[in-house]
């Protein structure tokens, strides 16, 4: 398919057809296999994938986003709330699990992702945003640079892969809340909304 005809869109999934779960499903194990920054090392299987997809839509604290390129989901992300008894970071929420296929990289949709995440997270009052990466993910960390996440730390055991011991890099994005309101760490760190 031609560069020019590909659409690319980000959806809020709260439920699943067959078929963008078998799509989600794809993708996943592709990006799995791709070296792919979603916890797994190996693909889990069909089943498994499946159960823990639909487990992601039953969690209280967590939506999931989807991307889709010409209609299929090719990737996704979770934000996920604080729970309800952690009332002193119930202004900060996370964006994890961001993955976009092999097969459908370069066209944006990591970018709406990330996008559309804030967006939900601003609407529902959240002040912040945070995420971690491991140090290789060398695409996703300039993605989130771009997107002006800021690098407040790092964790020097963040993951072991093929045997190696590789860092964690964190982030964290103040959200600007439209009509001024300001939160508890804009008061203490200066940053006001636009
Ligand atoms: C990181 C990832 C999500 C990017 O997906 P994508 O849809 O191709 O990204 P986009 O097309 O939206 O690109 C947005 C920005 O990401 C960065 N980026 C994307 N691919 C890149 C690459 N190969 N090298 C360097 N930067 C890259 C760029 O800053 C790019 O913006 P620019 O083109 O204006 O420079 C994808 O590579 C991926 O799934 N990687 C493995 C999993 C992962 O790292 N997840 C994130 C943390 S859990």
């Amino acid at each position: 398919m031609s560069e020019a005809l590909a659409q690319i869109s980000v959806e809020r999934i709260e439920e699943f057809t067959e078929e963008d779960l078998h799509a989600l499903c794809e993708a996943t194990d592709a990006a799995i296999i791709d070296g792919g920054g979603f916890g797994w090392l190996n693909p889990p299987g069909r089943l498994a994938l499946e159960n823990y997809f639909r487990g992601v839509l039953l969690v209280p604290e967590r939506e999931l986003f989807a991307a889709r390129l010409n209609g299929s989901i090719v990737g996704s992300a979770h934000l996920v709330r604080p729970p309800r008894n952690n009332e002193a970071q119930a202004f900060a929420a996370h964006l994890m699990h961001a993955f976009v296929a092999p097969y459908a990289r370069g066209h944006g949709l990591a970018r709406a992702l990330t996008l559309a995440v804030e967006e939900r997270a601003r609407s529902l009052g959240y002040h912040v945003l945070n995420l971690d990466v491991r140090e290789t993910q060398e695409a996703a960390i300039r993605l989130y640079e771009r997107l002006g996440y800021v690098r407040w730390g790092e964790h020097p055991a963040y993951a072991r892969v093929a045997g190696q011991t590789i860092r964690g890099f964190y982030y964290h994005k103040m959200l600007k809340i439209p009509g001024g309101r300001r939160g508890k760490a804009e008061d203490r760190n200066g940053e006001r909304p636009a």
